[in-house]
């Protein structure tokens, strides 16, 4: 009997799920191994158990669709973080029952791709029960430790990127000031990349406060100028002067997108009627859809590094990326903390130096 794998997807969806999951089917099928694939993320795990059959004819055309043939959930029963730096302990009947329901299906081990909360979560499973587990890292965001890249990154800054190409054009027709608004809950990559890649004159970030003050005297100096602003807004951004109304998701965590709105408010009370302003929230847009050539490829890296992995017997490791080679690290170190943005990362360096607003 061949050995069977279980494969799932956790979190918010990207681009590159599907090519992940389509590796590791085609490159363990080539090893030996038989692949079952979980839906709705942990949950499919529980019971009642939701799984299906994967084999390379189930994998066919979808390496470069985006989303998850698997689905996927962000919450449920299995919720490994709540927030920034926060830890939700997984009551050990429900770990048990996950483990229970892998060796009713003659599952070995898992191969789990997702961001921070659902790796936690696998390390909860694996430090309690000892199932053979391997992760793969997953997040739009780009702000797991231990590797360089993840999947989904790409895709969202390019997404970005045209967003703010278009935008120049009419902010420039209007002289107006144009917030554009990227995701990026506790890490503003997304924004940084996208902000540099598409010229805009300003942009803000969750890793540092800055003054609402000077905002408006940079705004102030281009609009005597007849020139229109770009901001890239990263939806994390903390200003001290505003006080941000988050709406609960249901979750443990809370909605961010909107804050460019919230911007707005706050620079017209500053400087009443100087300004013409709009915003552009660009949200789920740079979650869906097909992912770029990086990503596709990215993707598909990692699924080879993950099935060997497996294969090597490195259960407790994520896959990552490290100075160009696929490396195993361990998940524990993966979610010890978050990769953010610092004052040497040379994008903002750059930025900086050419004369943005960061
Ligand atoms: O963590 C990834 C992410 O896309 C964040 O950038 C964003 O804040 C969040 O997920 C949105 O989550 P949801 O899809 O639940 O609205």
């Amino acid at each position: 009997m061949k050995t069977r794998i279980g494969i799932l997807t956790g979190g918010g969806d990207c681009s590159g799920l599907n090519a992940v999951i389509s590796s590791v089917v085609r490159a363990g099928s080539t090893l030996g191994y038989e692949f079952v694939g979980f839906e709705d993320g942990w949950e499919g795990v529980l019971d009642p158990v939701q799984y299906r059959e994967l084999d390379i004819q189930a994998v066919s055309g979808i390496s470069h669709l985006g989303g998850t043939i698997l689905r996927t959930t962000n919450r449920g029963r299995f919720a490994g973080k709540t927030g920034e730096g926060g830890v939700s302990i997984i009551p050990n009947e429900i770990l048990e029952m996950a483990a229970r329901n892998l060796r009713k299906l003659h599952i070995e081990g898992l191969i789990v791709i997702g961001g921070d909360g659902t790796l936690s979560a696998a390390l909860q499973l694996a430090e309690y029960t000892g199932v053979n587990l391997v992760g793969v890292p997953k997040t739009i965001d780009n702000d797991l430790e231990s590797t360089d890249q993840t999947f989904g990154f790409s895709t969202a800054v390019q997404v970005a990127t045209e967003a703010l190409d278009k935008v120049h054009t009419t902010a420039a027709s209007h002289t107006r000031v144009l917030f554009v608004e990227t995701m990026g809950r506790h890490a503003g990559w997304i924004a940084l990349h996208a902000g540099l890649a598409g010229n805009a004159h300003a942009i803000l970030l969750p890793e540092f406060t800055f003054s609402l003050d000077k905002l408006v005297q940079f705004l102030r100096q281009r609009h005597d100028n007849k020139q229109a602003s770009i901001v890239v807004v990263a939806e994390g951004i903390r200003i001290p002067e505003l006080k941000r109304q988050l709406s609960s998701i249901g979750a443990s965590e809370v909605a961010l997108a909107g804050v460019s709105q919230q911007l707005i408010h706050a620079v017209e009370q500053l400087a009443p009627n100087e300004f013409e302003m709009r915003a552009v929230i660009l949200g789920h847009i740079q979650r869906g859809g097909t992912p770029n050539h990086e990503d596709r490829i990215l993707a598909k890296r990692y699924g080879v590094a993950a099935i060997e992995t497996y294969q090597a017997g490195k259960f407790g490791s994520m896959v990552a990326l490290r100075h160009g080679q696929m490396v195993a690290e361990p998940i524990k170190d993966a979610v010890s903390g978050l990769k953010r943005v610092n004052s040497e990362t040379p994008e903002l360096v750059t930025a900086r130096k050419i004369g943005l607003f960061v």
